[in-house]
């Protein structure tokens, strides 16, 4: 029988791990609050312990260099973070699985640290032979296959930054993303499958490849031979010849295996990089109509991605740890990659979508595989509520022994529902709060030590100085809602934004003096100090835990001949968390009044235009027209209202200051009908 939800909430009640768990638990409760003690007192030293953990070329001479809003983190110090993916674990696990994969049609691929090893220096090896020196940026747009984790891999160990592009983007946000990034080479495949249809990804490069012009090369992966593991052919290597906007792309299989045994050992070799060699480049909504550059150097980030790994997902040797993220957002990055293979973990991947072909895919994954972490996102989980339990019956799912949650607040049913159904009430709950910008994990209980709470995200983790504070920066007594602040600089936060470090100031740094980071989100701390993180208080949405800014829907609708102007606002959504709606007001003429037939058109029109210009994350819900939006006096769109509007069709408050008070009477009229 499930527990009654709002008596949980009004107890203030807490859960505690089990006496299972926390007997073989990474950290124990008296570690935590050593932990917890070294970090508060002494945030330098902490870190730098945790650094000693991996392998150093060179050892650094600084800790930190903090000169706000700039941060350098083990200064001096030489690393490579494929070095420490790979090479490290080689004399001590090298026939551990590092990965298991699953495509959507079916096929299994497993694959050693050795193996995975292998591929990813002749990957290495043929991207030096192309010519690419440390700097130089390679975008992957891939499916989720074991050759997007070997590109990833192979890019760190040159030193060549990656920006990987979340294979739902279109060809406008590939172009975007490549230009600003100025990559030379694109890693793609021809195609990857969701929900029992072929993704052609190679196509959307091709048209994206048009007005790209620092592309020499795009390496293209059969989608067929995914997972197959490549040996060394007998052909030779031929320098092929430059890109050019006809198609002129090299076959993955091809190039690496004519990369002969010699050349891999003599030219797969990891550069030895200055810690603040820029790791990736990773793109994500702001509040502008252009997505940021986001740059996480290789030093700082990877010690915390270790650690956080180490410590959220009480990492065994014996675990089969499965993140359902997509390599294309940060969680994919730090938690299928960097963090899990620098613990030396065995990963879990799996291309498609969660319900293909039958609704208890994910069920009978996990009890294929014996995956005993899972690490998902709340919408997925209220898709699976929706579906019921049926799909879970008879499901074996005993591996399972710790359960994570990601990218948008839980909601305590859901939380609930989590832990009853998938984790058989056994399994502690790891809510896990962070951001691109912050790359690693911030907060989240830590799973042996701490108790939880259905809906919050408990306490920052170790080495964070997090508070919640109102407009001036005062922290707000327990009980209080405020905006969520990290006052003291951490080793994975960005760097900058790339070419724009003004806008990296002014959006993180400029709110609150004293180099305080300005998270964009609001919280609550409770009278217990829990930490509840209830979203975005800026112009950034949160669909379906994928980061969405309004001014970039706005550009795209605004993109479309017909469209005059154009305003995005969320609504709460009770399976994607939150969902767009639209206003817009089209040119004139276009459409006649009261034509409803063509202004249906016109909406799935512009909603084909958004999928279009950004990719199907970004189509809005709902499309309402208008004669003209809102405005205050000084020509700002009152959001406050629209939000209202699309919430509930009415419109409530204070409209005084409206140019126009006609407007918002012709909407309400509207939204009555
Ligand atoms: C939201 C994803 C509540 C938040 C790792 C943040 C969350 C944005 C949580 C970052 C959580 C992420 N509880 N909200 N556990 N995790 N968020 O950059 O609004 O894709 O600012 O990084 O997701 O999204 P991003």
């Amino acid at each position: 029988m499930s527990e009654n939800i709002d008596v949980i909430l009004k107890e203030g009640r807490k859960f505690n791990p089990p006496d299972e768990f926390v007997k073989n638990a990474n950290v124990t409760r008296s570690e935590y609050e050593k932990l917890v003690r070294l970090g508060k007192d002494a945030p330098e030293e902490y870190w730098a312990q945790a650094a000693k953990e991996l392998h150093w070329f060179k050892t650094w001479d600084k800790t930190l260099v903090w000169d706000p809003p700039k941060a350098q983190w083990f200064v001096g110090g030489k690393i490579n973070a494929s070095y420490n993916c790979l090479d490290r674990h080689l004399k001590t696990i090298p026939q551990k699985t590092a990965l298991v994969w699953e495509g959507e049609p079916g096929e299994v691929s497993t694959w050693t640290y050795r193996e995975l090893y292998e591929q990813v220096t002749r990957l290495t090896a043929s991207l030096r032979r192309l010519g690419l020196k440390p700097g130089d940026c390679v975008a992957i747009y891939m499916p989720m296959i074991p050759e997007a984790v070997v590109a990833m891999l192979a890019c760190a160990r040159g030193g060549f930054p990656h920006t990987v592009i979340f294979g739902g983007f279109s060809a406008e946000s590939i172009k975007d993303r490549v230009q600003d990034a100025e990559a030379s080479v694109i890693i793609t495949a021809d195609f990857g499958y969701r929900k029992g249809s072929q993704i052609k990804l190679r196509e959307q490069v091709d048209k994206a490849l048009k007005d790209c012009s620092t592309v020499k090369y795009v390496i293209q992966v059969q989608r067929t031979k995914s997972g197959q593991i490549t040996s060394e052919g007998n052909r030779s290597f031929s320098k092929p010849a430059c890109f050019n906007s006809n198609g002129n792309a090299l076959d993955w299989h091809e190039l690496i295996s004519s990369i002969s045994h010699e050349e891999t050992q003599t030219q797969g070799y990891a550069e030895e990089l200055d810690s603040e060699h820029p790791l990736y480049i990773l793109y994500t909504s702001g509040t502008t109509g252009k997505p940021k550059g986001i740059i996480h150097t290789t030093g700082g980030y990877l010690v915390e991605a270790l650690q956080t790994t180490k410590q959220v997902f009480d990492i065994k040797p014996y675990d089969l740890y499965w993140c359902t993220a997509d390599i294309g957002w940060v969680t994919g990055h730090t938690y299928i990659v960097y963090g899990p293979l620098a613990a030396g973990a065995s990963i879990f991947m799996y291309e498609g979508a969660p319900t293909t072909p039958t609704q208890d895919r994910f069920w009978a994954m996990i009890e294929r595989h014996h995956i005993s972490i899972l690490y998902t996102a709340p919408t997925a989980i209220r898709a699976f509520m929706r579906l019921g339990t049926e799909p879970l019956r008879g499901r074996d799912l005993s591996s399972l022994r710790l359960l994570g949650t990601v990218g948008e607040p839980i909601n305590p049913e859901a939380w609930m529902w989590y832990r009853e159904n998938v984790g058989r009430n056994h399994c502690p709950i790891v809510d896990t709060y962070w951001q691109t910008e912050t790359g690693s994990i911030v907060i989240s209980p830590i799973p042996g030590a701490v108790a939880t709470k259905p809906g919050s995200a408990t306490f920052a983790l170790p080495g964070y100085d997090v508070d919640v504070v109102d407009k001036k920066g005062e922290p707000v007594p327990p009980g209080g809602g405020g905006y969520l602040v990290i006052k003291k600089p951490w080793p994975a936060m960005a760097r900058t934004i790339h070419k724009d470090p003004e806008r990296y100031k002014k959006q993180y740094f400029s709110e609150y003096p004293g180099g305080v980071y300005f998270t964009g989100d609001g919280a609550r701390k409770d009278e217990d100090g829990y930490l509840w993180c209830l979203g975005r208080v800026d112009d950034v949405l949160n669909v379906s835990g994928h980061r969405i800014g309004t001014m970039e829907v706005e550009s795209a609708l605004v993109s479309h001949p017909k469209v005059a102007e154009a305003a995005v606002v969320g609504r709460p959504d009770s399976l994607k968390g939150q969902a767009l709606a639209a206003f817009v007001t089209l040119k004139a003429g276009v459409v006649q009044k009261g034509d409803t037939d063509s202004l249906n058109a016109m909406a799935n029109e512009l909603k084909a235009h958004v999928t279009k210009e950004i990719g199907a994350l970004a189509r809005p819900d709902d499309i309402r027209f208008t004669d003209a939006l809102p405005k205050t006096r000084s020509g700002k769109i009152m959001r406050r209202l629209l939000r209202e509007l699309a919430t509930s069709g009415q419109v409530k408050g204070d409209v005084t200051t409206l140019e126009d008070l006609a407007v918002i009477a012709a909407l309400q009229k509207d939204g009555e009908e």
